[in-house]
């Protein structure tokens, strides 16, 4: 049904647009009494099984949307009525900003994949933490998390100031924090991955969010998937250093290896990160890497190609505490949560695991164990 709408609408349609069109149907959608909570019987998760504890969190499932579907945390009911176990919002930077010029967001279908060059398009840290301010809070208040990151006009050395001023707006409407440093459409922006760059900053970040808030607000860093081995064990090595609460990756690639699509197409689309189904294989390169320098003492979220529920299942089973994903939501759609979910259901139970906890980074220690 979704597959036909695809290619009979969005498809024909520019992405942006479609993106737009479809988001405001799931906010309307949420927005009609009833009509929330009986999409939710239908497409949230309610497997006991699949209830997950991460930075002291209690969610219904280990499945999230990534950052940057809702920029401005305009829709986190909707998305969490279409089954989301949480949404993470942004990036929200400092300052409001337009990003890049468009077209910015383009399919590459043949791969499922996207790129894109949004250049964080977004309404600044005042404006949403003024809005997640007013946000009713119910026992049934999905989780939401806050990415944030730099304000393109401002200098690569006023950075941190940037990141501390949307720590200090939005820290206290966040379940937690994530430090963007990886999207490769902010120039310089991955120069922060370097932790002679990133302990300063993470370290500002995580000082910011106790000053402004009583309660201990988790922080992760991003990171790419484009880093070399070395640096990702660098960076697993300061977010332990600093007490960092977990590590999100990856982020979109600027690689473009391995693409079905017309090689004259994908040039012509030009600068971008790519991510879906191209960014599976080297996601969970990372995870694994990150899961063996770290040994189950962080919180480790993968995304990048995640599509189906052996997907998911197979990063859990590498150690992924929780994942995410964004592309594959845009060729699946609204019914991709309830079909991950079910997916997940079935291989906890055929796994014979207690619940989906017990799996976590099973595949890893059978491994280590032998
Ligand atoms: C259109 C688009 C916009 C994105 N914007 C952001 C963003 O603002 N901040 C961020 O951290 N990641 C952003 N991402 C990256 C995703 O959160 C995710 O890390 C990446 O797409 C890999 O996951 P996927 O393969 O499931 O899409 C964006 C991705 C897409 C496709």
């Amino acid at each position: 049904m979704y597959k036909l709408l695809f290619d009979l609408v969005f498809k024909k349609m520019d992405p942006e647009k479609a993106h737009h069109l479809a988001f405001f149907w799931i906010r309307l959608a949420s927005s009609v009494p009833g009509l929330r909570g009986l999409v939710r019987l239908v497409l949230a998760p309610r497997d006991r099984a699949l209830r997950t504890d991460a930075l002291g969190l209690a969610l219904p499932g280990p499945f999230g949307l990534a950052a940057g579907f809702d920029k401005n945390g305009v829709g986190i009911d909707g998305l969490s009525m279409l089954g989301f176990d949480y949404v993470e919002i942004g990036t929200v930077t400092g300052e409001a900003q337009p990003g890049n010029p468009q077209p910015r967001l383009f399919r590459l279908v043949e791969d499922r994949a996207l790129i894109n060059r949004m250049g964080f398009n977004n309404q600044g840290s005042a404006r949403v933490a003024a809005r997640l301010a007013a946000r009713p809070h119910t026992s049934s208040t999905p989780v939401v998390g806050v990415n944030i990151g730099k304000t393109k006009v401002v200098e690569e050395a006023d950075a941190v100031a940037d990141y501390v001023k949307s720590t200090e707006r939005l820290a206290r409407y966040a379940d937690y924090l994530v430090v963007n440093v990886s999207s490769p459409n902010t120039p310089g922006l991955r120069n922060l991955q370097a932790v002679e760059h990133l302990r300063p900053l993470l370290s500002a970040v995580r000082e910011a969010a106790d000053r402004t808030t009583p309660h201990h607000v988790p922080l992760l860093v991003k990171i790419a998937p484009d880093l070399a081995d070395e640096d990702i064990d660098e960076v697993a090595d300061l977010a332990l250093e600093l007490g960092l609460d977990g590590i999100i990756a990856t982020n979109t690639t600027i690689g473009r290896e391995g693409l079905r699509s017309d090689a004259a197409r994908v040039a012509e689309i030009g600068m971008g990160g790519l991510s879906g189904a191209p960014l599976k294989e080297r996601a969970l390169e990372v995870l694994r890497r990150l899961r063996a320098r770290t040994g189950g003492r962080l919180v480790l979220v993968s995304v990048g190609g995640i599509e189906t529920a052996e997907d998911a299942w197979q990063r859990i089973l590498h150690g992924a505490d929780l994942v995410q994903g964004y592309s594959a939501f845009i060729y699946e759609g609204p019914f991709w949560c309830r079909r991950v979910h079910k997916g997940l259901s079935a291989r906890v139970r055929a796994g014979g695991f207690r619940n989906l906890a017990a799996a976590v980074g099973s595949a890893v220690d059978a491994r280590e164990t032998a």
